[in-house]
């Protein structure tokens, strides 16, 4: 098989993947999620079942690959992996698929970006799990139907709104992931450390927590920093001091904004009077993508009320001004 299109279920000993929880009860916050796939996963093995497709959407980092595994582990099966960028042919589906087995797990990242005439191939597959494949081109040409066996999909979107109509409707299950809570990633980033068996004060686990955005990816990557730094200028011991510290050296205020949220905020005020501003020429004033501030930036500000948008645009609010010390 093709690595490029597929890996399939590889435990690698490196640092991330010893961080990812594997059941769903050392999955931490989702609660809603947790509770309703936990039923679902229940009755599906009562029923000696395949689990209903599942489509995870939500920002990035907030633990959608996390549970695609658990959900995979939790049902005991294996599973497969590719992801919509690697899926460049027909064929490149087809051949995952015709791999599958009885109960397998497919999770497909970045479903959104499955090219459009790929995706029809899906469509029967997740519905009927059959494979409607046409041979040969022109008058020789002839359509095929291969049984598959009963598998769940699990696709994984930043952006469930990209996905048409007909796709969506095919998942039985569909759950959004939310932002963690303060608490929610304190308790991440002391399981955090008992993984990486690294001690951390509970205020300066507060901290960490407080400046993450609300992202578990984050919390750990700024635990991995932080960690260096107690290591060589402290005690190795992380206490609040030093995160204070590095986060402020990282650049991490104290609402867990960057650069990128500082600039594109101060960008709206200084360049466009506080808006409304439109997507596109926010993005060429500071020199983003569109679509990584659509997914990864403003969804943060606008749910923390340092943003709002408009039928006009986006413009920034009061809560924003006074965050930048701006006078309106
Ligand atoms: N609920 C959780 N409890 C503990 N750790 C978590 C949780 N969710 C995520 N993590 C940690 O955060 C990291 C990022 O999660 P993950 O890779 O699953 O995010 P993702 O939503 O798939 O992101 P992307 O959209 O960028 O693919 C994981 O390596 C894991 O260590
Ligand atoms: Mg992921």
């Amino acid at each position: 098989m093709d690595e490029r299109i597929m890996t399939s279920n590889k435990i690698s000993g490196d640092i991330d993947s010893s961080l990812r929880p594997s059941y769903i009860e050392e999955y931490i916050g989702q609660t809603e999620v947790k509770e309703n796939l936990n039923i679902f996963i229940k009755a599906a093995k009562m029923r000696e079942e395949s689990l209903d497709h599942v489509l995870l959407y939500g920002p990035p980092g907030l633990g959608k690959t996390t549970l695609a595994y658990i959900i995979a582990n939790e049902l005991g099966s294996n599973i497969k992996t590719t992801s919509g960028p690697a899926i460049e042919k027909t064929g490149d589906l087809a051949a995952i698929l015709s791999t599958l087995e009885p109960g397998d797990v497919l999770f497909i990242d970045e479903i959104h970006r499955i090219p459009k005439f790929i995706e029809e191939i899906l469509y029967s597959a997740m519905e009927d799990f059959t494979l409607d494949l046409v041979i040969g081109g022109d008058a020789s040409s002839r359509s095929i139907k291969i049984d598959l066996p009963p598998f769940t999909l699990v696709g994984a979107t930043t952006r469930a709104g990209d996905l048409t109509g007909p796709l969506r409707d095919r998942f039985g299950i569909v759950a959004k992931l939310n932002y963690y809570t303060e608490e929610e990633l304190t308790d991440i980033v002391k399981r955090t450390s008992r993984v990486l068996d690294c001690e951390i004060e509970e205020d300066a686990a507060i901290e960490l927590a407080k400046r993450s955005r609300g992202t578990p990816r984050i919390a750990n990557r700024l635990f991995k920093r932080v960690r260096d730094y107690a290591l060589v200028m402290g005690s190795g011991v992380i206490d609040k001091e030093i995160t204070k510290l590095a986060l402020n050296k990282l650049k991490v205020d104290e609402y867990g904004l960057d650069e990128t949220d500082y600039n594109l905020l101060k960008s709206i005020i200084e360049k466009f009077n506080g808006g409304p501003v439109g997507i596109d020429a926010l993005a060429s004033s500071i020199g983003e993508e569109q679509t990584t501030i659509e997914d990864v930036y403003e969804p943060y500000l606008l749910q923390n009320g340092f943003l709002k948008r408009t039928n006009r645009g986006r413009v920034v609010t009061d809560k924003a001004y006074k965050y930048l010390g701006i006078e309106k």
